[in-house]
């Protein structure tokens, strides 16, 4: 994949070939998300810190229910799901991947949720499949970061969002210039965006094309504090599960993709411990 490009089937792939890696985290911690978990005094252990993840974002937004929510990047339909048991209220996911949107409306059947939710294929660059001025808030947990046109993805959330919507999202930013970084951690932020379909910018430029693209009351927040026993722990596990999944792909039992989202995992904590990535919650107003 090109640097300045992301394919969305190429993004899919990757996703539907990490689902089998996902699958047995799910078996165990009884949840489907794919975010990282947010640690706090009352949140302290893993399944519990996932769904504080989507806790602290609905709170940020704002969200009390009365409320039309797209989920943009809704994966296997956790953070609908959650959205729609917490609030009664109704929610779209849109994604790129049919095998995670098949997972997501089995997720919200088995909740009892179907009828407040719908899942859409659609790339949140364009939003095709919603309508102009029809949604309050514009959700995105860890979705942007798909992004290589961030600008893009925004103009579409204005022209679906009503004149009162907000936006609120979560995601993994750069805390420095992309120009300042050394060239070893440029090539770390490579293994991360080739591994995981990522293009990850910086939190400042993020900013900024908030308000080009006219959001205002932009309220940032840093939650890297909480997410870091998160990614400690997936690097952690990758420093066991890539040696022994490099003998395990010699034997077709884990596939290349397995094995570089592993290493992307561990040059995420890395980059965090150097204070380089961030973790940030971000919400803004329409402007209009
Ligand atoms: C890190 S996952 C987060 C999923 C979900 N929000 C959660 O918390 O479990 C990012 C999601 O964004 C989706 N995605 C990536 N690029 C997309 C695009 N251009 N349009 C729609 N969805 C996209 C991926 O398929 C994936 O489901």
């Amino acid at each position: 994949m090109s640097h300045s490009d992301l394919d969305t089937d190429e993004v899919a792939a990757i996703y539907d070939e990490l689902l089998k890696t996902y699958r047995t985290e799910w078996e165990y911690r009884g949840h489907r998300s794919l975010h990282l978990a947010y640690y706090d005094d009352e949140h302290d252990e893993p399944a519990e810190a996932a769904m504080n993840t989507m806790r602290r974002l609905s709170e940020a937004a704002d969200i009390d229910g009365s409320e039309h929510i797209l989920n943009i990047g809704c994966g296997a339909g956790e953070d609908s799901v959650w959205n729609a048991r917490a609030y009664d209220t109704e929610v779209t996911g849109v994604n790129i991947s049919e095998t995670q949107l098949e997972i997501a409306r089995e997720n919200a059947a088995e909740h009892g949720v179907s009828d407040l939710t719908t899942f859409n294929y659609d790339d949140f660059h364009e939003l095709d499949t919603i309508d102009d001025d029809s949604v309050d808030v514009v959700w995105g947990l860890e979705a942007l970061s798909h992004s290589a046109d961030r600008a893009r993805a925004l103009e579409a959330a204005q022209r679906v969002l009503t004149a009162e919507g907000r936006v609120a999202f979560t995601d993994l930013f750069l805390t420095v210039d992309p120009d300042s970084l050394s060239p070893e951690q440029q090539g770390r932020i490579e293994t991360i965006n080739d591994a995981l379909g990522l293009r990850i910018g910086s939190i400042d430029e993020f900013e900024t094309t908030l308000s080009e693209t006219n959001f205002g009351n932009v309220q940032i927040e840093d939650l890297t504090d909480g997410i870091k026993r998160c990614t400690e722990r997936r690097r952690s596990f990758a420093r066991i599960a890539h040696p022994v999944g490099r003998v395990l792909g010699v034997l077709g039992v884990l596939s290349e993709t397995q094995l570089d989202s592993f290493k992307a995992s561990a040059e995420i904590d890395r980059l965090i411990e150097a204070g380089v990535l961030g973790y940030y919650l971000v919400t803004a107003d329409t402007d209009r």
